[in-house]
């Protein structure tokens, strides 16, 4: 995986594959604490504990019985080669909730890359979904809420390309004032 937007991707289908309603992606960047957090809550069906442990460890079961693919336990792999960790609960019936911890000033630690239009791109293709979405960068918090964009957009499909553009943009200069820290809640 080229950089950490295509790895939230790809852990943001395995919510939409589990049939979730809600999916909440939330990523804490902290300059001071030299940490980067990335938590992706869904409201799907959940895995019971030990498909958790076959989930997350390719080692657990043998390469022909192994039906599961391999996205996790790569998010794993680059966390931990940060000096960061993964973890997963989940309950099932109820959701999941995967966290992934980077240490940004380790060498072999990935860019968060095009985020913006990873977010945008995954909410305007999957419009029954409702997503929330959490950005703080060094205390500075953006939050987006699919349910208030389609309130705004009145009968417009947040699945038209114009809307997916739109959203890329908005996303993206809200995310570089929060950086400057000139906008958003001070957390
Ligand atoms: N959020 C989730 N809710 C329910 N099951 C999940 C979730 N995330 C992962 N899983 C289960 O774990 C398996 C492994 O996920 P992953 O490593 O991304 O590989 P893949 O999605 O290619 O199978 C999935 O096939 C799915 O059965
Ligand atoms: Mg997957």
């Amino acid at each position: 995986m080229r950089d950490l937007s295509l790895h939230i991707l790809d852990i943001i289908q395995n919510s939409v594959a589990a049939n979730a309603s809600l999916i909440e992606i939330s990523i804490h960047e902290d300059v001071e604490k030299d940490l980067l957090k990335i938590t992706i809550k869904d409201n799907g069906k959940g895995m019971s504990k030990e498909f958790v442990k076959i989930a997350t460890d390719p080692y657990t079961t043998s390469r022909t019985t192994r039906k599961v693919g391999l996205g996790i336990p790569l998010l794993k792999q680059n966390a931990e080669r940060t000096g960061g960790s993964l973890s997963i609960t989940s309950e099932l019936g109820k959701g999941t909730i995967l966290e992934a911890t980077f240490i940004p000033s380790n060498i072999d630690c990935l860019s968060l890359g095009d985020i913006a239009g990873v977010i945008a791109l995954t909410v305007s293709g999957n419009p029954l979904i409702n997503f929330i979405y959490n950005h703080n960068i060094n205390g500075n918090l953006y939050t987006f809420n699919t349910k208030e964009v389609k309130e705004i957009l009145e009968g417009i499909s947040i699945a038209e390309p114009s809307v997916c553009r739109y959203l890329k943009e908005m996303i993206q200069s809200n995310l570089e004032e929060i950086q400057i820290g000139t906008f958003g809640y001070k957390t």
